[in-house]
């Protein structure tokens, strides 16, 4: 990926320690490339390893590194932020992103719901992001930050659906999770909020709708009502830097839906 800087660039995230969950693809990788564009320490944090360090080397390792961490397991979060500040001096943002589509193998339609395959998809989006936000507030608290807290939610977090009922809750439990926390971490100064992108072609979308990037992206312009292209992972990155750079300073508790106003049918 190409990260050309202009000549008058100025850099929002100049110094700032980030930890993206899910960086190793996708909205992190382009999230991930786009602050160490802005001048922050990026630490990418992901179960995939050799892609996760394929992206922090490409990046470059003095702007970014990569620790391995399965979001579903607290400790391994609780470790990650703890490495974070052990090697920065402490943790600025936090990008909860790391996300997994409903099981293949199930619709998860209402009639034909499989309870264990909800269990498995809100351990990763549910569980794992409470888990992030929650470590990265105490090491913020703890250190005095007035920190930056970014959860990935969805477009389906505002929407009922008729398949795939598990992913649209785990999302409105995000959504939930960003309000809630950004009421106890207002005295401290602590920033929570989220974005909500419709659909992006990512390696999540291709493997759960079998489905090529092309194909994909040409399926769902069609919903949108802005007719400028297609939704990509680097739009979603844009507004998760808006929300992490003092550009958003009074914003807290917010759902930043990015969609050029996408309309599925439903
Ligand atoms: N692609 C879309 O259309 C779309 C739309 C709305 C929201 N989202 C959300 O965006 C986020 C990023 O998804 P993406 O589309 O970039 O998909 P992606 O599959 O490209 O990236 C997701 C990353 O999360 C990592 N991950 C999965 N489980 C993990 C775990 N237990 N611990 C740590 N890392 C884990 C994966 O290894 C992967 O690198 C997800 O939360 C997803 O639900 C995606």
């Amino acid at each position: 990926m190409e990260n050309p800087i202009p000549p008058s660039f100025n850099p929002k995230l100049n110094g700032k320690i980030a930890i993206i969950t899910g960086g190793a693809s996708g909205i992190g990788e382009a999230t991930a490339y786009l602050f160490a564009q802005h001048g922050a320490q990026v630490v990418i944090a992901d179960i995939q390893e050799e892609k996760g360090r394929s992206v922090a080397e490409s990046i470059g390792s003095t702007h970014c590194t990569f620790i391995k961490c399965d979001v579903t397991d607290e400790q391994q979060v609780q470790s990650l932020v703890q490495s974070t500040v052990e090697i920065h001096g402490r943790v600025d943002i936090m990008f909860s992103n790391a996300g997994i589509a409903s099981h293949n193998e199930h619709a998860q339609d209402i009639l034909g719901f499989n309870l264990d395959a909800l269990d498995n998809l809100f351990a990763v989006n549910v569980r794992g992001s409470v888990a992030c936000v929650k470590h990265a507030a105490k090491a913020m608290v703890e250190g005095g930050v007035k920190g930056k807290i970014i959860c990935t939610a969805s477009a389906a977090a505002t929407m009922g659906v008729t398949r795939q009922i598990d992913y649209a809750m785990s999302k409105h439990a995000v959504l939930g999770l960003v309000r809630s926390a950004s009421k106890g971490l207002g005295a401290y100064g602590i920033r929570v909020n989220c974005v909500s992108p419709a659909a992006v072609a990512t390696p999540l979308l291709e493997k759960s709708m079998k489905m090529g990037v092309e194909e994909l992206e040409k399926l769902f312009e069609s919903f949108n009502c802005l007719k400028v292209g297609a939704l990509r992972a680097s739009h979603v990155a844009d507004a998760v830097l808006f929300l992490a750079s003092d550009d958003s300073q009074f914003i807290t508790g917010h759902n930043l839906v990015v969609d050029g106003g996408y309309h599925p049918p439903m």
